[in-house]
């Protein structure tokens, strides 16, 4: 059993045929990947970090875990992008729906909060009133240390911490993850002696779910970080050793291609498991990022279903014909719930008696594959088997190699991200920082 993509229901869209014709492209996108030979090479640490990651980190890493399960109620998870996104996506897909309301008797780990990832008073107001009087550390990740979002979130919060345990113990509540010898961040690491984790060179924010990024917050939460890199490492294998018809990573991103050159250009990453939402989060960023340049790339969004069935379906069936979907289905539901037949059928649901709300969500799926692909939207699909550590390890590592893959098919550079430095120009300028002065005049006099 294993993570697997199928097109077989978009076949009217695109034929075998197609896809062999695009094979030697791919195939090729896929030797500059591994061969380190494309633009942006000095960016594949991800490709082997699931066989070649820093065991003794690691080991510091379930440590550090521990000691914050024991003496904190609250996590604060500061970062933004992909400094945040794959954790979130993993906490979520694994843990409990209601992860922070359960009772702890349940979730048995410390509530984990994200923030930084917004420029929003209110959020963090809010946060400090959450957190109320109880326990609670911080793990504040940014790569390049000097990244405005959570930089400003963990000058609040590293002030709520100070207040309450004085500087030398909050300084021992504090874990950075950060670059492992620059960067403001590691600077003051280094000044106050928090425990600090690498984020790799050669790993990229959105690669870096593998990474102390990922792993830490992920085994706070209580997630095996063990079978997650298993998971990862087993799908490493596949991507670089299956040929071209067997390699499902290959094949989705040559798939996705062929759409893309007959004017499909939104993908819609569709799910039926509300705790995939940030997977597909964590998925738009990955894609956005790496292939959206140079006035290039697929669109990528995202829909709950069959919450936006309700909302966006409309758009879906019947509008603009410029997307495909790739629909991701957890194939066996970790719990299940049983209708019951009822004495009188006032809501018309006993037909539905023994029947399990999965087979009702199943059929809703298939339903709806077959209703958009009449509408004519490709759907592509994506199988996770079962919602565990190590299937939502080869879930990651199989959208990070169809992404390099994918961007190198595009003829972009899927690791770097020019585009998102202009709104920092402008806010910096805006701000007054020292040395964007002659910009802040500039843009002032457009703002009158
Ligand atoms: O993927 C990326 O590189 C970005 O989304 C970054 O992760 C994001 O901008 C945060 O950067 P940093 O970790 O340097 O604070």
């Amino acid at each position: 059993n294993k993570v697997t993509f199928d097109y077989s229901v978009a076949k009217k869209f695109v034929s075998d045929t197609e896809v062999k014709m695009i094979q030697a492209c791919a195939e090729t996108a896929k030797d500059q990947l591994v061969n380190k030979s494309g633009a942006g090479n000095d960016f594949l640490g991800w490709i082997d970090l699931p066989v070649e990651y820093d065991k003794e980190e690691f080991a510091r890493i379930q440590k550090a875990a521990e000691k914050i399960q024991k003496d904190s109620e609250v996590l604060l998870v500061i970062g933004i992008g992909g400094s945040y996104l794959g954790a979130r996506a993993a906490i979520e897909f694994l843990r409990h729906s209601f992860y922070n309301s359960v009772s702890k008797e349940i979730r048995k780990t410390p509530e984990i909060y994200f923030c930084g990832n917004n420029i929003s008073s209110n959020y963090m107001n809010h946060l400090i009133e959450v957190i109320g009087d109880r326990d609670f550390s911080i793990n504040i990740i940014s790569k390049s240390g000097t990244t405005t979002e959570p930089a400003i979130a963990f000058r609040v919060f590293k002030k709520l911490l100070n207040e309450k345990y004085g500087r030398k113990e909050a300084a021992k509540r504090i874990y950075a993850t950060t670059d492992k010898s620059r960067g403001a961040l590691k600077n003051l690491a280094n000044e106050e002696g928090y425990e600090s984790f690498v984020v790799p060179d050669d790993v990229g924010g959105r690669y870096s779910v593998l990474t102390a990024v990922g792993l830490l917050p992920i085994a706070v939460s209580g997630a095996d970080i063990t079978k997650l890199m298993e998971g990862a490492a087993s799908m490493r294998d596949y991507c670089l050793n299956q040929p071209y018809d067997k390699n499902d990573s290959l094949q989705y991103a040559a798939v996705r291609n062929i759409l893309l050159r007959k004017g499909k250009g939104i993908e819609i990453l569709v799910n039926y498991e509300p705790s995939l939402h940030y997977v597909s989060e964590w998925w738009k960023q990955l894609f956005g990022e790496s292939e959206g340049k140079d006035q290039k790339g697929i669109y990528p969004a995202s829909v709950d279903f069959t919450t936006d069935l309700h909302s966006m379906g409309q758009f879906i069936q019947d509008g603009q014909r410029t997307m495909f979907e790739t629909v991701v289905t957890v194939e066996k539901s970790s719990t299940e719930i049983i209708l019951e037949e009822e004495e009188v059928d006032l809501d018309g649901l006993n037909y539905l008696a023994g029947k399990s709300v999965d087979f009702v969500n199943k059929s809703a799926m298939k339903g709806t594959l077959l209703a958009h692909t009449d509408g004519n939207v490709p759907n592509l699909q994506v199988f996770i088997p079962e919602q565990n550590e190590f299937y939502l390890g080869q879930l990651f590592y199989f959208f990070e190699f169809a992404c390099g893959v994918s961007g190198y098919m595009l003829g972009v550079n899927p690791f770097d991200q020019p585009g998102v430095e202009s709104y920092k120009k402008n806010m910096f300028a805006l701000l007054g920082k020292p040395g964007f002065e002659a910009q802040r005049e500039e843009l002032l006099k457009r703002l009158q």
